[in-house]
C-alpha cells in the first residue's frame, strides 16, 4: 500500500480537482479552480465573531442586592423630602426579544436598588425639585437567569458601570396647589448616563400625594443604542429590538418620620428545595451531553463555562432555556436522513429532570466545587493526542480583515504512520473564523521556503490552498485512474476529491478521529500543513494554533479514506425591483472576476456546465427571498461512506444529500432543514453504506435572502467571499480498492 505520487502534474494544479486522467486537460480549462475544493469552511464573517465574553459563574453570584447611594437632598423652607423606598419602588425596562430559538417576544426585568430624593412644599408644589435618581442596573433580573448574567456582563457592563443615573431639570404640568390623593399627569425632561453615555430623556409620569407617601410612575421610551448598549444579538441565543421602554415606579416617604430601607433582598435568596436530585439526574446529562464542549478551553467554553456543579446552579433556568429550544446540545440534522451516530439530542424525560430542576430553583446535593466533566464515554470518542504541532506565534493586520495563512506542521515521521484523528488546538478563537488541514509531501514541503516569511512573518499567505509547488501524493494508494464504467457521460466523475485537504476546523466541530478505523496515510517526509482563515474585527491578536495527532502504525486494520466534495451551483438573484448595479448578474460576476481572479466567476460556469444547469433554470420563480439549487453527481469509487458534513455560509436555509434520489433505494445520507452557520459539524453514520462507482448522488441546497434583509443587495454566486454563499458536502469514503 505504498503511496505514489501524480505523476508531476502537481506543479501547477494544487487545489485542481483530482481527474481521471484521460480528461483532465479539458476539465481544468471549463473549471479553472484553484480555490473551491479548498474552501471547506470558508465562509462569511458571521456570527462566530459577535460572541461574547463567557458567562461566568462567579460574578454571576457575586451580585449583591444593596440600594445605591444618591445625592440627599435638604428641606428648603416650607418643604419636604421624600426618599425613594427601595422595596416598594422598581426601575424595568421592556424588551422586544427573540430568545434561543423561541418566538419573538417582549422581555422585561426590574432593579429594586434604587435611590433619590423629591422636595416638595404642599403649598408651593410647581417649585418641586427632583434629586438624582440613582439605580443599580447590575441587579436587573428577569425571569432568566442565563439572560441577566448575559445583559450585565456584555451590555451593560454592569460589574464596571453599576449605577445609572437620572436627572430632571424640568417638570410640566406640577399643579399651582396640592390636593391630597389627587393624580397629576406630568412631563419630566432629563438626561440619563447609563455606563458611559449621557443622553437626554423625556418622561410621561403621573404622580400623587397622599397621607405622607409620594406615588410616581414615568415612563420612557428610548433606544439601546442611544446609551450604546444594545440593540443585544448573540448568535443563536438572542437577538432585541432597539427599541426600550424604561418605567420608574416610586414610593418615596419623609426619611424623618419613616425609615427608609437600604437593604434589598435579591430574588435569588428564594428557597431552592424540591426537584430532581443534581447529583443523580441532573449530573449525569451534564456531563454525557454539555461537559465536552462546555469545559474549560472547549468550544462552549468561550459563551458558558461549566466546572463545577455551582456554574450550572448559577444559570439554571438558562440550562432550561437552551435545552427546551433545542439551541443545545447542537444537532441541526433532522431524523429525515438515515441514522446518525453519537446524535446529542435530549430525550423528553432528560429535557424534564432540566426543567424541573430549574423551576426549582437549582438546588444542589453536591458542594458547588464539584467538578463536571464529560462522562467516560463521551471521552471516548475523541482522539488521542500522540503528537501536538504548533504553528509560530503569528499575528496577522487589520489592514487584511481576511488573513489567509499557512504553516508547515512537520510530524517527522520516520515510519509511515496513518493519520487516523485530531483536535484542533486553538491559541485563541475570536479571530479565527476556519481552519483546513492539507497534507503535502516532501517534495512540497521542501519548497515551503520560497515562500515562508516572505512579508516578514511567519508562514504565508494562501488564499486558496497551500500552494506548494511539489509532486502531490496519490488521494488512495491503489486506486484506479479510469473512470467508473458506465458513467462516461457523467462530467462530476472527476470532481469529487481533494486529496489534500484532511482536516477542518469550523465553527461548532470538535475532535475526530475518522471512522471505522481509517486514516490519511502519511510517508516519511510528509507534512501537514494548517490554513488558517482570521478574521480580523476590530483587533488583530497575537496566535499560536496548532494540531494534535492520533496516529497509528500501518497495520491491516487501518484503511485510507479520502474526502470526496459533491458541490452545487449558486445562483441567488437580488429581490425583484432591485437596482443595485451588481444585482445585474454579468456585472456582479465581474466584480468576482476582479475580486478573486481568474476563479472568480469561473467557478459557478464550472459548476453550471458540471452539474447541467442554467442560471435562467435555478432561479425560475425566484420571489426574493427562498433560492435554490441542486446537482446530480455520482459516486466517484467502489467503498465505504462514514460520515458526511454541509457546509453553507450564512443566508444558508437548507442542504440535503441523497444517495440514488428518487429511486425506491433512495437513501437520504444527511439533511439540515435549517441551516446554522454556527453548527457546522461532520456527521458520522449509524450504519456505514457501501456504495458503487456511478451511483447517482444528489446535492440540494437552498438559501434564504430574508435572514440577512439588510445585506446589500447583489447577484450572489458560488465564492468565498463573507457575503458569498456555497453549496457544498463531503463525505468521507474508504475505497475498496486497497
Ligand atoms: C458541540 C458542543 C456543545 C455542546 C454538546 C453543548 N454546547 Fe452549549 N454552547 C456551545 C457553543 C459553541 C455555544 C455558543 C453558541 C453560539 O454562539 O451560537 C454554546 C452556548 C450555550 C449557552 C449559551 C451561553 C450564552 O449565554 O451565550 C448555554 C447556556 C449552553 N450552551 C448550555 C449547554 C448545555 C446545558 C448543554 C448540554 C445539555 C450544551 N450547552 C451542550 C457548544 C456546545
Amino acid at each position: 500500500m505504498g503511496a505514489q505520487d501524480d505523476g508531476g502534474e502537481a506543479a501547477a494544479s494544487d487545489g485542481a480537482p483530482e481527474v481521471a486522467p484521460r480528461r483532465r486537460g479539458r476539465r481544468l480549462r471549463w473549471l479553472p479552480f484553484p480555490v473551491v475544493l479548498l474552501s471547506l469552511g470558508v465562509v462569511g464573517v458571521v456570527a462566530w465573531r459577535q460572541v461574547a465574553p463567557v458567562v461566568s459563574a462567579r460574578k454571576y453570584r457575586d451580585v449583591t442586592y444593596t440600594v445605591p447611594a444618591a445625592p440627599k437632598l435638604t428641606a428648603a423652607g416650607g418643604e419636604t423630602v421624600y426618599r425613594i423606598d427601595p422595596t416598594l419602588s422598581s426601575l424595568g425596562y421592556r424588551i422586544g426579544e427573540q430568545f434561543a430559538g423561541k418566538k419573538a417576544s417582549t422581555a422585561t426585568g426590574v432593579t429594586n436598588g434604587l435611590a433619590g430624593d423629591i422636595a416638595l412644599d404642599a403649598k408651593n408644589p410647581n417649585r418641586a425639585r427632583v434629586g438624582q435618581v440613582v439605580a443599580n442596573v447590575e441587579q436587573f433580573h428577569s425571569d432568566n437567569n442565563l439572560r441577566d448574567a448575559r445583559l450585565r456582563q456584555d451590555f451593560l457592563k454592569s460589574h464596571e458601570f453599576p449605577l445609572a443615573h437620572f436627572t430632571v431639570t424640568s417638570i410640566k404640568g406640577l399643579p399651582a396647589a396640592l390636593t391630597d390623593g389627587q393624580t397629576y399627569p406630568l412631563t419630566m425632561t432629563g438626561t440619563a448616563t447609563i455606563k458611559q453615555t449621557t443622553a437626554p430623556l423625556v418622561w410621561q409620569a403621573t404622580a400623587s400625594l397622599h397621607n405622607g407617601k409620594l406615588t410616581a410612575t414615568a415612563t420612557t421610551t428610548t433606544k439601546l443604542s442611544t446609551f450604546k448598549v444594545g440593540p443585544i444579538s448573540l448568535a443563536g441565543l438572542v437577538t432585541t429590538s432597539d427599541d426600550v421602554t424604561l418605567t420608574l415606579k416610586l414610593i418615596a416617604r419623609d426619611p424623618t418620620k419613616y425609615a427608609i430601607p437600604t437593604h434589598i433582598t435579591g430574588p435569588h435568596a428564594k428557597a431552592t428545595t424540591g426537584g430532581p436530585s443534581f447529583q443523580a439526574a441532573v449530573m449525569p446529562i451534564l456531563e454525557r451531553s454539555c461537559a465536552s464542549c462546555h469545559n474549560p478551553g472547549q468550544v462552549g467554553s468561550e459563551h458558558w463555562q461549566l466546572s463545577t456543579a455551582g456554574d450550572a446552579a448559577a444559570i439554571a433556568d438558562g440550562i432550561k432555556t437552551v435545552t427546551e429550544t433545542k439551541y443545545m446540545p447542537p444537532w441541526p440534522a433532522s431524523e429525515v436522513g438515515v441514522p446518525l451516530a453519537h446524535r446529542t439530542t435530549l430525550s423528553t424525560a432528560q429535557l424534564d429532570v432540566l426543567s424541573q430542576w430549574a423551576k426549582a430553583g437549582g438546588p444542589l446535593d453536591v458542594a458547588t466545587s464539584t467538578p463536571v466533566k464529560p462522562a467516560a464515554e463521551i471521552k471516548a470518542l475523541l482522539p488521542r493526542k500522540d503528537v501536538s504541532l504548533y504553528a509560530p506565534t503569528y499575528t496577522g493586520s487589520t489592514s487584511n480583515p481576511n488573513d489567509y495563512r499557512c504553516f508547515v506542521l512537520d510530524p517527522k515521521l520516520t515510519t509511515p504512520m496513518y493519520l487516523t484523528g485530531y483536535s484542533f488546538l486553538a491559541g485563541q478563537i475570536a479571530e479565527i473564523h476556519h481552519v483546513q488541514v492539507f497534507h503535502v509531501t516532501a517534495a512540497q514541503k521542501a519548497n515551503a521556503p520560497t515562500v515562508e516569511g516572505k512579508d516578514g512573518k511567519p508562514g504565508w499567505e494562501c488564499y486558496g490552498g497551500p500552494g506548494l509547488r511539489g509532486a502531490r501524493r496519490k488521494r488512495v494508494p491503489g486506486a484506479p485512474r479510469t473512470a467508473p464504467t458506465g458513467t462516461a457521460t457523467r462530467r462530476d466523475v472527476g470532481f469529487a476529491g481533494q486529496p489534500d485537504l484532511v482536516a477542518g476546523w469550523v465553527p461548532g466541530q470538535l475532535p475526530a478521529i475518522y471512522p471505522l478505523h481509517s486514516g490519511i496515510l502519511l510517508q516519511p517526509g510528509d507534512a501537514l500543513v494548517l490554513q488558517i482563515h482570521y478574521h480580523y474585527d476590530p483587533v488583530a491578536t497575537a496566535d499560536r494554533s496548532g494540531l494534535a495527532l492520533q496516529l497509528d502504525p500501518v497495520s491491516s486494520k487501518v484503511r485510507a479514506m479520502r474526502v470526496v466534495n459533491p458541490l452545487g451551483p449558486v445562483e441567488i438573484p437580488c429581490a425583484p425591483g432591485a437596482t443595485a448595479p451588481l444585482c445585474d448578474r454579468n456585472a456582479s460576476l465581474a466584480a468576482y472576476e476582479k475580486q478573486f481572479g481568474g476563479s472568480g466567476s469561473g467557478n459557478e460556469a464550472g459548476l453550471l456546465a458540471l452539474c447541467n444547469r442554467t442560471p435562467a433554470g435555478l432561479t425560475a420563480g425566484f420571489t426574493g427571498t427562498v433560492a435554490r439549487s441542486n446537482c446530480d453527481l455520482v459516486v466517484p469509487e467502489d467503498g465505504t461512506i462514514t460520515a458526511v458534513l454541509g457546509h453553507m455560509h450564512t443566508l444558508g436555509k437548507s442542504i440535503r444529500m441523497t444517495l440514488d434520489p428518487g429511486t425506491p433505494q433512495q437513501k437520504v445520507l444527511l439533511d439540515i432543514p435549517n441551516w446554522n452557520f454556527g453548527w457546522q459539524m461532520n456527521y458520522e453514520l449509524a450504519t456505514p453504506i457501501h456504495v458503487k462507482a456511478g451511483q447517482p448522488l444528489r446535492l440540494d441546497c437552498s438559501w434564504d435572502r430574508s435572514l440577512d434583509p439588510k445585506r446589500p443587495q447583489k447577484y450572489i454566486v458560488f465564492a468565498e467571499g463573507t457575503e458569498d454563499e456555497m453549496c457544498f458536502g463531503t463525505y468521507a469514503l474508504i475505497p475498496d480498492h486497497q
